[in-house]
């Protein structure tokens, strides 16, 4: 199998928390290991919701991307981009837009759910409704194969693949679609080529499904192919026309347990947070601060760890040893809460350690986070490019 794409974006909502961390960033790098991806800013998703006071986005864009790297994305593995930087996002959801019947858009649950959490906004815009088609644009203009996303981005995602299966319906047969696969198939070398049309024929023959799987394998490793000659080649491989747009698959991110000061779920909304690079002093202030077992007014009352939110920390941060010394020492009121905060305490100033090493040559020199980005928006649009040659030729607009 050829590597599959992956391809994922975040709103820039300014500095990153540990629950963005433990749910989302770990993930993108486990997956910068194993995959081509691309990770960028939504900044045009911002906008759907923050159209009547933009000014913070751009700052919460840097913010962010900053936050990417000190989490461990790697700009040498992965491309980082920013989506208005690549304005051929914008045309492909206007090319979509003209297919995208209206009642999909509709019955989409974010749309009816996110209007009536925002309440005090005016979210009845053009640009709102649009919201899941900006999203397949961004996904389908990278061909990627699969979109790590949380559980409720889902719906999103199949909306991507309804709408580039209706796309390939509408305008996968290119009129010269047979003469292109046979000079695609010139490409692969006089043996690969012998081969591709032995399995194809096997396949479409004898319906010989290891043939089809073997002529896959072969154009998933001809490196020499580009993108385009590649769909059309497993397009005709199959008999059927041309795979301009390619589905996604949704990667489902597990859900992040990773609880807040609180005991709640880690979340902005709820001021629960700790930053990713905040500071030392803030972070042993807000763990001293936390709410503890009720139970434990005085230092020699016993307590219950599962009443206590600094309990649901240390599973996160402390090891068994730890957390056998917290049942015991909270139940017997053999340690004092405040003692009981301290391993938490050590254990995500640990975790942050790395995080503020690796910021910290970006926030000195804020030029080398441009470089990055720069150089991604680049990789990004030559991409995106070669996906928007087809897809305005597919749909007729090929002026040359
Ligand atoms: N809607 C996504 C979110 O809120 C952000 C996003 C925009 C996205 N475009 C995307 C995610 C493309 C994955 C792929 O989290
Ligand atoms: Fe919570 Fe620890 Fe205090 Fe028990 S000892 S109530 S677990 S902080």
């Amino acid at each position: 199998m050829y590597a599959q794409r992956v391809l994922s974006g975040m709103r820039p909502t300014g500095s990153l928390h540990l629950g963005h961390y433990h749910g989302v960033l770990k993930n993108w790098i486990d997956l910068q290991n194993q995959h081509p991806c691309l990770f960028f800013v939504a900044d045009w998703h911002a906008l759907t919701t923050t159209y009547d006071d933009p000014q913070g986005i751009v700052s919460a864009t840097w913010d962010m991307v900053i936050d990417w790297l000190a989490a461990g994305v790697d700009p040498q593995r992965a491309t980082l981009f920013i989506q208005s930087q690549v304005p051929e996002h914008a045309e492909l959801h206007l090319l979509l837009s003209m297919l995208t019947p209206l009642s999909w858009l509709e019955r989409v649950p974010t749309y009816k759910d996110q209007q009536e959490k925002l309440e005090n906004k005016d979210l009845s815009t053009y640009g709102f409704l649009g919201y899941p088609l900006l999203q397949a644009a961004d996904i389908l203009i990278y061909r990627a194969d699969q979109v790590p996303v949380g559980e409720d981005q889902v719906p999103h995602i199949e909306f991507s693949r309804e709408i580039a299966r209706r796309f390939n319906h509408l305008y996968g047969r290119e009129a010269d679609f047979e003469e292109r696969a046979q000079l695609a198939i010139s490409r692969l070398g006089a043996k690969n080529a012998r081969i591709y049309e032995d399995c194809r024929k096997r396949f479409q023959q004898q319906g010989e499904l290891a043939a089809l799987e073997r002529a896959r394998d072969l154009l998933a490793g001809a490196a020499s192919l580009s993108q385009s000659d590649r769909e059309r080649l497993h397009g005709y491989l199959e008999g059927s026309g041309k795979t301009i747009l390619v589905e996604p698959g949704a990667l489902l991110t597990a859900a992040s347990r990773m609880p807040g000061l609180d005991g709640q779920k880690m979340s902005k909304s709820y001021a629960n947070t700790i930053t990713l690079r905040e500071d030392a002093v803030s972070v042993s202030q807000k763990v001293r601060r936390m709410p503890t077992d009720p139970a434990r007014v005085r230092r020699n009352d016993v307590g219950n760890p599962e009443k206590c939110p600094v309990w649901q920390l240390h599973q996160v941060y402390s090891d068994a040893d730890c957390q056998s010394w917290v049942q015991q020492g909270c139940r017997s009121a053999g340690i004092g809460c405040l003692e009981c905060k301290q391993p938490v305490i050590d254990g995500i100033l640990k975790e942050q350690a790395p995080m503020r090493e690796r910021a910290q040559p970006y926030l000195d020199d804020p030029a080398r986070v441009r470089s990055i980005i720069a150089e991604g928006n680049d990789k990004a649009r030559h991409l995106a490019a070669e996906t928007m040659h087809d897809v305005r030729s597919a749909m007729g607009l090929n002026y040359r």
